[in-house]
């Protein structure tokens, strides 16, 4: 039977007495978990190396969440030459059993929602809403790509010339290496790879050193899934050592990476190089990240502006690409917005994911945490610091910051600061917002409040970013509705969730038979 139209995950709903409760019940059994050893897994198997990684919960930086085995170039080797081995079948697999495997996948996260939020509360410190959209958007892509692979797979016949037939069909690449990011680290993950695996190429995976243990559950995940040894291999391993080794060599023919703009620039680069023994020229698929800002027209609705700016800027402690850094108001309601914004700013308080009743928490880790400070004394001296929220002396917190004054030339309306830190800036009419709101390298997504039609339909012709949304926040992109990515330095415009994505996994062909 075919399977049903794709339909989003439900998200968690708190007003359930039975999905509040979860939430502290699964925390407390992760923790029990805590601090294992977690092996490589190449060909079907284990692996155990001796360098190890401790992972830790970044609002409590004492607790290890897992200690992380990680890879040298040998075993990178090994993963490639693996991935390679189990390539002609996996490629040769038909397009609906590789899509079946997407289904059985999605199956077994779903079966373990609960759980699999719980360890990103205490890995990398999001909120209990936040970690398990993570969760519901990893099932979404699974069941997304899967259809999409149902749909792509059909060889379709092209032209009408009489006496030949033509049949346009698509290919996978060869092995794929992915490597992922730690801000949505069982979505993003799990989109590139299933991704990857559906058109049939095999995988080698490297997750972010600061997310690994969440990136050992896809092991868990596809080998309930019954994949086959080889197709999907997990690689985590400390990207000075490892890094440029997978994204150059010989036998990698699809890149696909989500991360900095400098992470990206460079696989980009590294990736243009043949080197000896390369059969294809490498492809890459890209995002990186943003300066994203929304407008605030001067008869916005402030009711629905305020808490939605609050929201994109500082959920997940704006560790997101998509989150909002700059605030653009217009002049005739700059004051009355800031007002309302700093006071429900001063309604929110910070402190660990794992207790819901703090609207943000820790940063990533202690690198983060120092790059985020630097930049709010830079925004000090280029701005007005209107608000500095109180944190916890211990983890790795930064307090959430808001900035007024700034113009299009500061640095921090410019550079990616990846934390929670607002830029509020004066325009003086709508087409100044625009061109403010487009005046960065980055072009992923964007805002605006109005009720105006037709300074709607000017940002809609003008403010040229990948995601724009309309009277509501910037963040939480949901599978087959936004299709998410950027352009300019923000990626190379693959719309993850899209119905072009996996176009970007495969190689097309043509058999023309004359008849
Ligand atoms: N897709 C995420 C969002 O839209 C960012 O990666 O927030």
């Amino acid at each position: 039977g075919g399977l049903s139209p794709f339909e989003n995950e439900p998200m968690v709903d708190f007003t359930c007495k039975d999905q509040r409760e979860a939430f502290p019940r699964h925390i407390a059994e992760v923790r029990r978990q805590l601090g294992k050893t977690c092996p490589l897994h190449i060909n079907g198997r284990d692996v155990q190396t001796s360098d190890l990684l401790p992972s830790i919960n970044p609002a409590g930086p004492s607790e290890v969440i897992g200690l992380i085995c990680q890879a040298g170039a040998t075993e990178v080797e090994e993963a490639i030459a693996a991935a390679g081995a189990a390539f002609p079948a996996w490629r040769d697999t038909a397009p609906g059993s590789r899509a079946g495997y997407l289904i059985k996948a999605a199956q077994a996260v779903r079966r373990r929602l609960f759980e699999l939020s719980a360890w990103q509360v205490l890995e990398i410190g999001k909120q209990w809403d936040q970690a398990y959209a993570d969760v519901t958007e990893a099932i979404d892509f699974l069941e997304y790509y899967a259809r999409e692979m149902i749909r792509l797979g059909e060889p379709q016949r092209v032209g009408h010339a009489p006496g030949e037939t033509n049949h346009y069909f698509y290919e996978a690449k060869g092995v794929a290496a992915v490597i992922a990011p730690w801000n949505f680290p069982l979505a993003i993950s799990m989109g590139m790879v299933s991704a990857a695996l559906v058109t049939g190429n095999c995988v080698v995976y490297k997750p972010s050193g600061l997310t690994s243990v969440i990136g050992r559950h896809l092991v868990e995940i596809f080998s309930e899934a019954g994949l086959p040894a080889g197709v999907f291999n997990y690689i985590p391993g400390r990207s000075s050592v490892m890094g440029d080794f997978l994204v150059d060599h010989p036998h990698i023919s699809l890149i696909a990476f989500t991360g900095s703009r400098e992470v990206g620039l460079r696989i980009i680069e590294r990736a243009a190089k043949v080197h000896p023994g390369q059969a294809k020229v490498k492809k890459i698929v890209c995002e990186m990240g943003g300066k994203n800002g929304i407008i605030i027209d001067d008869d916005a609705d402030l009711d629905e502006a305020v808490p939605h700016v609050l929201f994109s800027a500082f959920a997940f402690q704006g560790q997101k690409c998509s989150a909002c850094s700059r605030a653009i108001v217009l002049d005739g309601v700059y004051d009355k917005f800031v007002e309302r914004l700093l006071s429900m700013a001063r309604a929110t308080s910070v402190g660990p994911a794992e207790n819901p009743a703090f609207y943000m928490g820790a940063v990533a880790d202690d690198k983060a945490m120092k790059r985020i400070l630097e930049y709010i004394e830079i925004g000090g001296k280029e701005g007005v610091i209107l608000y500095r929220s109180p944190v916890p002396s211990e983890g790795y917190f930064v307090p959430m910051t808001i900035i007024g004054g700034i113009r299009p030339e500061h640095r921090i309306a410019r550079e990616e600061i990846f934390g929670p830190v607002l830029a509020v800036m004066r325009a003086k009419d709508f087409e100044q917002a625009v061109e403010w709101a487009n005046s960065t390298s980055y072009a992923l997504t964007g805002g605006v409040f109005s009720r105006s039609p037709e300074h709607l339909a000017l940002a809609r012709r003008e403010f040229r970013v990948g995601n724009l949304y309309f009277n509501r926040n910037c963040t939480g992109a949901l599978v087959e509705r936004q299709p998410f990515g950027g352009s300019r330095m923000s990626g190379v415009g693959a719309k993850a969730g899209g119905p072009d994505y996996l176009l970007h996994f495969m190689e097309p062909r043509v058999v023309t038979e004359n008849t």
